[in-house]
């Protein structure tokens, strides 16, 4: 039983390939007998298109040792409004003297809902893959998941100061209960403890990203607006100290140069997927396409390289 799987996301403009990529390589992994979870965590859901069926968050086996899932934002939004209006509760006990109600009826405007919920959903996911050997997840638009990738961080930074905030109120109220009661120990403070929590929470899912069995994917095609999002797309998550493993190079066309990719892209990454000759939809083409084009997988899936910024 494989406890930690390999995990593959797929990231890049809109309309490169990303979900047709995921899906492919999802399906080469599971031919080659690796027990695979194929993920869309795009709301668009494109891999109902690309498999001709219907998938929810429980996963459907497709082929042998391939099943798909979709995480419903909805759903993982919803959950985690109501998990942090209980926390709140809980943590606070005086809630009428803060109004929270209030508060509690903007919450579902918050910024960084989305991206929270995602990451929830990615937690619930690998919770659930022990039994997995590969993790391939068919990511959302760049946006969203470039602030998917550094929530983990901006969560650290937030947390750790409010950690240290929560300390210096802890000391103070030990001193005036020292002075108004006499008693040395304070009982545990539960917002401390809390706070301590997320931060190991947060650590495990930012150590997550950066560990070497997590790989991230960058989708391209040959043209200018592809490359220039792309080495803008590496460049923030190289801020993050998150590297991109591949440069997948998708419908690539025989005779026709892909030009000078850019030096931040490194050349040494690609994986090269040319386009298919007819429509890439449904298991009967994918199945054609993976047997006409065993290199790019090769290319793809190769061990991380030891070269590159930030490894
Ligand atoms: N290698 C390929 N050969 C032929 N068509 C492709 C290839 N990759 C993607 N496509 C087509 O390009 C379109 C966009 O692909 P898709 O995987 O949905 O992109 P994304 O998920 O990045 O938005 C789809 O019509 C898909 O069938
Ligand atoms: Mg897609």
């Amino acid at each position: 039983m494989n406890t930690r799987p390999e995990i593959h996301f797929f990231i890049g403009k809109g309309g490169v390939g990303k979900s047709t990529t995921s899906a492919l390589t999802a399906l080469f992994l599971a031919d080659s007998g690796k027990n695979t979870l194929l993920v869309s965590m795009d709301p668009a859901h494109n891999q109902r298109d690309l498999f001709e069926a219907d998938f929810s968050e429980k996963p459907k086996q497709v082929v042998q040792h391939l099943a798909v899932k979709e995480i419903d934002t909805a759903h993982w939004t919803a959950k985690c409004l109501k998990e942090t209006r209980e926390n709140i509760r809980k943590t606070y006990l005086y809630e009428s003297a803060f109004n929270l109600q209030d508060h509690f009826k903007v919450l579902q405007y918050s910024p960084g809902l989305e991206e929270y919920a995602l990451l929830t959903a990615f937690e619930d996911v690998l919770g659930r893959a022990s039994d997995k050997d590969a993790v391939i997840f068919d990511m959302a638009p760049t946006a969203l998941t470039l602030r998917f990738f550094s929530l983990p961080n901006v969560t650290l930074v937030w947390l750790n100061h409010l950690l240290t905030l929560r300390r210096q109120i802890c000391q103070k109220k030990e001193i005036i209960s020292k002075i108004r009661i006499g008693t040395c120990e304070m009982e545990r403070d539960r917002i401390k403890e809390k706070l301590k929590i997320l931060i190991g929470r947060h650590t495990c899912l930012r150590d997550r990203f950066l560990s070497e069995d997590s790989r991230i994917h960058l989708v391209m095609n040959v043209d200018r607006l592809s490359f220039s999002e792309a080495v803008r797309i590496k460049q923030r998550l190289a801020d993050i100290r998150i590297d991109i493993d591949r440069v997948v190079v998708n419908k690539t066309q025989p005779g026709k140069p892909l030009g000078k990719l850019p030096e931040t892209l490194e050349p040494h990454r690609l994986a090269v997927f040319p386009l298919a000759s007819g429509t890439l939809v449904g298991l009967q083409a994918m199945q054609e396409y993976l047997e006409a084009q065993p290199e790019s997988f090769a290319d793809l899936l190769k061990r991380p390289l030891s070269t590159g910024q930030g490894s």
